[in-house]
């Protein structure tokens, strides 16, 4: 989705800004720009594609000057060409404006300027945004007035930052609603701006988040922050601890491989200093729910998107199996627009990578309004959705996630989920000592089981040449592995777009198995536990209608051995903790796949990491 950075202060402003975008290039974009100010004009470059296409257009035309502002797009009003791309002027040229987020009445000001007389240069809503500023800057005969005034009368969620030619020196930048964040950056004698934290991070560590209706005026001297009606706010600096260098690639070939490789790591990483084996208990810091709240509860929503909406259905198997309370997963994008029935022994939970989605930040905020606790499931520190979790958050902490297609966060999601069942299961009763010991130690035990499976990656190699040329793939499986089986058929269409689904493996002879020929591999789950036999005559039904299996099971099983054509082992777990091992031969069919059909792994088409519009 889209990004921005802006910077003001002494180095050449080109290099932060385009080291900034490249930094913001996993969230998925078409087309990029920047503007930069030198003594009283505006240099800007914009180009559609990828970033280098705007590098190569600056190494043919540089610019120079100490303040700017960049842009990468992500399409939403207006097409994917040179002129909707951001930056957008205003009439005059005085004014320069990149945003992120949807202008909900744009046609409306749109018509209003221009019966006023304004000829408007490209489809997008940032460029009414531009016309608007300028309009109320003669008016009120004021930049940072203007502004405001502008700002005023947009309705919809969106991060803006603008730069007036004739105010050297000076970047504004607000944010309107839930849709995009703005992070401003702390330096000695310059100032950063930016969408996301991983664009500043290379040069500070020190940011403010602006809220809702907040404004940040920034110079290289100074940051001033008040809300749309001109009332000062002041803001707490907060101290980011990534390391930047954890975001490059670090020796493999795409950042995907390098995460599903992480996985160990980031699964010790999430359960560090969470769990108290001897001791039989889960330790939540940053739960903000009491004791008695958690037993009060009689029924959670969980809220998600995409791959995090299935460690939301995997949590929901954990938390009705541990703690025994009823949980309802729901898409983001559907919850906000039922009718829920929410009330004080209501709890939401909302799942999400980047915290910025705004399918699931808008549930949030009507849990929020309806006096329901929301926890977050997150990775990003600091994200809108960490700040909008008013009933505590269980950070993943696994590091910053390139690669759009989500790997290690999600074995992460549900390690997190699991902390949080074991938790609300121990505090309600529902779990003795000795069976939480059981689960903490099995926990534990994951990232070694996952190291076991990364070891083994020839036979996905070879399974991607034979399956180079499929066009459909079936994933099956049954109970808690049923998420496991749309993950894996996610995975896979997301990055190799093979045409594949996931579905419960009961549900096959409803419908699927109609497909099923000898065209058409199916992936089976079928590890040890009360659906074991179930989903073995599952595999038989596949295998008669001259379907390939490709089964995932225990390690030493000889019953699915016997009847499938490749046979994928893992180490054997508790069955509720299964997910995170049966996950993983799945990522890397994907990988591989998409690795062998030449696909682009880590940016594929159409898609965006973080999707900040509805
Ligand atoms: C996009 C990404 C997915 C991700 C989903 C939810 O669709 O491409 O990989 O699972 O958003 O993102 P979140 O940041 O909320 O987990």
């Amino acid at each position: 989705m889209c990004g921005i950075v802006g910077y003001v202060g002494s180095r050449e402003a080109t290099e932060v800004v385009v080291s900034g975008l490249q930094r913001l290039e996993y969230r998925g974009y078409d087309s990029a720009g920047i503007a930069i100010l030198n003594g009283g004009e505006f240099q800007i470059r914009r180009s559609v594609g990828k970033l280098s296409h705007l590098q190569q257009r600056l190494q043919e035309a540089p610019t120079h000057g100490h303040q700017g502002i960049g842009h990468t797009r992500w399409a939403t009003h207006g097409g994917v060409t040179e002129v909707n791309a951001h930056p957008h002027r205003s009439a005059s040229g005085d004014i320069v404006v990149i945003q992120n987020g949807i202008f909900e009445n744009y046609l409306e000001q749109k018509g209003r300027l221009i019966e006023a007389g304004v000829v408007f240069e490209s489809q997008t809503d940032t460029e009414v945004i531009a016309h608007l500023i300028e309009r109320e800057t003669r008016a009120s005969g004021d930049f940072l007035s203007g502004f405001r005034r502008a700002l005023q009368q947009i309705r919809g969620g969106n991060a803006i930052v603008a730069m007036h030619r004739r105010q050297p020196g000076l970047l504004l930048a607000a944010r309107l609603g839930n849709a995009g964040g703005i992070v401003i950056g702390l330096g000695e004698g310059e100032n950063f701006i930016a969408s996301d934290i991983p664009a500043i991070l290379d040069y500070t560590q020190r940011v403010i988040f602006l809220e809702d209706g907040e404004i940040a005026i920034v110079t290289a001297e100074a940051v001033r922050c008040e809300r749309l009606d001109g009332t000062p706010v002041s803001k707490q600096p907060q101290t980011i601890r990534w390391d930047p260098v954890a975001a490059a690639k670090g020796g493999y070939k795409h950042f995907m491989q390098k995460e599903i490789f992480e996985q160990p790591r980031s699964i010790t990483d999430t359960l560090h200093d969470r769990i108290d084996v001897e001791g039989g208990r889960v330790i939540l810091d940053d739960l903000r729910l009491s004791d008695e709240q958690l037993r009060a509860i009689d029924k959670i929503y969980i809220v998600a998107c995409g791959t995090a909406w299935h460690a939301g259905l995997v949590a929901k198997f954990l938390i009705e199996a541990l703690a025994r309370v009823r949980v309802e997963v729901d898409y983001g994008s559907e919850f906000r627009y039922r009718d829920p029935i929410l009330d004080e022994r209501t709890l939401m939970i909302a799942i999400t990578q980047s915290g910025e989605t705004v399918d699931t930040l808008v549930p949030m905020e009507l849990a929020r309004q309806a006096g329901v606790p929301c926890l977050g499931i997150v990775n990003v520190v600091g994200s809108q959705a960490a700040r909008l979790s008013d009933g505590g958050v269980i950070y993943l902490n696994a590091g910053p996630e390139i690669a759009v297609a989500s790997t290690k966060v999600f074995t992460c999601m549900v390690v997190a989920a699991a902390l949080f069942a074991l938790k609300l299961g121990e505090v309600r009763g529902c779990l003795d000592r000795a069976t939480l010991r059981t689960y903490l130690q099995a926990l534990l035990a994951l990232p070694n089981q996952v190291g076991t499976i990364l070891q083994q990656t020839a036979i996905y190699e070879q399974l991607a040449e034979r399956y180079r040329h499929t066009r459909d793939m079936l994933f099956l499986g049954r109970g808690i592995n049923y998420p496991i089986a749309l993950e894996g058929a996610l995975k896979l269409k997301e990055i190799s777009y093979i045409h594949a689904e996931g579905y419960p493996a009961g549900e096959m002879k409803h419908g699927p198995i109609a497909l099923i020929d000898e065209e058409m591999p199916v992936v089976c789950i079928a590890v040890r536990d009360h659906v074991y036999d179930k989903m073995l005559s599952n595999v038989e039904q596949v295998k008669t209608r001259g379907g390939e299996v490709i089964a995932i099971v225990n390690q030493g099983d000889s019953a699915v051995r016997s009847k499938a054509d490749v046979v994928i082992e893992v180490p054997e777990t508790l069955p509720l903790l299964s997910p995170v091992l049966t996950v993983v031969p799945l990522q890397l069919l994907s990988y591989y796949c998409a690795l062998r059909r030449g696909a682009d792994v880590d940016q594929p088409r159409n898609l965006a990491k973080s999707v900040t519009v509805e």
